[in-house]
């Protein structure tokens, strides 16, 4: 039996420099797809694969995304007397339970993997999720909640994971893998990781997105705090040496992902999210038609 997966760390304390100059002030993950900021989108996909406890590994200038989960009393009130039943919802719906949003401080923007380790002492013994939320996955079934089903049946790390173009292997974390029958919602075994590897020296167009279920032996490789890619701490070459010492998969889930640290993947995002909502579907469709057109 897999232990179940409870606890959601989500590393935003990067500086977020493909969006300036945006994220300047703001940080990257309160950018807003259609009318919730990423970092309320990466919550609820946590919250809906069961998750219970949500981790935010933050940084200076970055606590606004943790007051987003915080109840706002002045803002109830107004929006009480002024009879504002769907707003009032929408604000208080957010909420996780009292005591279940923790969150910690990256002090130097070391790496991914460095964000992560941060998060040791408060993840403790156990399996536990990450979630970039700049990384977003339209699906049917949110995304980790897939990789969580998937989890169940094997255990062990599963990353979420998808083709990409042989030409950007070196904006990402690539597998080397045994067998791959290319299906969506398929488990791979994972024989080597390679971080941003040049499309020539890449083992495969397999790459990582922002979705991981880790095992918490994940800390004692972090702990080693060894450079990697980029002179950064890469969560890619710690998970590299937990392959072998355990099953590790690549899940290549259902469903469309958007980079949204990306602009033209953030304008892609905001597109198909509001393309999914019948209040909003015909006018943009009508001003997609009329810009294309
Ligand atoms: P990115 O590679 O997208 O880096 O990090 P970034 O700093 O956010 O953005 P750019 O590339 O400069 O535009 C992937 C994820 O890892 C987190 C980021 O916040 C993001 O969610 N991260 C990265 C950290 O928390 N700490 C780091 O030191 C680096």
């Amino acid at each position: 039996m897999s232990r179940p997966i409870r606890k959601a760390v989500f590393p935003v304390a990067g500086l977020g420099t493909r969006f300036l100059p945006a994220t300047k002030v703001m940080p990257k993950e309160m950018l807003v797809v259609v009318d919730k900021p990423l970092i309320q989108w990466a919550v609820e996909e946590a919250a809906a694969a069961g998750c219970t406890d949500f981790i935010f590994v933050t940084s200076r200038g970055k606590s606004m995304q943790v007051d987003h989960f915080d109840h706002h009393e002045e803002l109830v009130q107004v929006l009480t007397q002024r009879g504002k039943k769907a707003e009032l919802e929408a604000v208080e719906a957010i909420l996780p339970p009292d005591g279940r949003v923790i969150s910690t401080r990256q002090p130097r923007a070391l790496g991914l993997g460095h964000a992560v380790w941060c998060a040791k002492r408060i993840v403790g013994d156990e399996p536990f999720a990450v979630i970039l939320p700049d990384d977003m996955v339209l699906a049917d079934t949110p995304c980790l909640k897939q990789m969580v089903e998937a989890y169940n049946r094997t255990g062990g790390s599963v990353v979420g994971v998808m083709d990409v173009p042989r030409e950007h292997t070196r904006r990402y974390g690539i597998l080397d893998v045994a067998a791959d029958d290319r299906r969506e919602g398929s488990l791979v075994p994972i024989k080597g990781l390679v971080e941003k590897p040049a499309p020539e020296n890449a083992p495969s167009t397999l790459s990582i997105i922002g979705r991981y279920i880790l095992q918490p032996e994940i800390f004692d490789h972090l702990e080693k705090g060894e450079r990697g890619a980029g002179g950064e701490i890469q969560l890619t070459d710690a998970m590299a040496r937990m392959i072998g010492q355990g099953p590790f998969h690549g899940y290549r889930f259902r469903g469309t992902r958007y980079d949204c640290g990306d602009k033209a993947g953030y304008i892609a995002a905001n597109l198909a999210f509001a393309l999914e909502r019948p209040d909003l579907a015909p006018a943009v469709r009508a001003h997609v038609k009329r810009l294309a057109g």
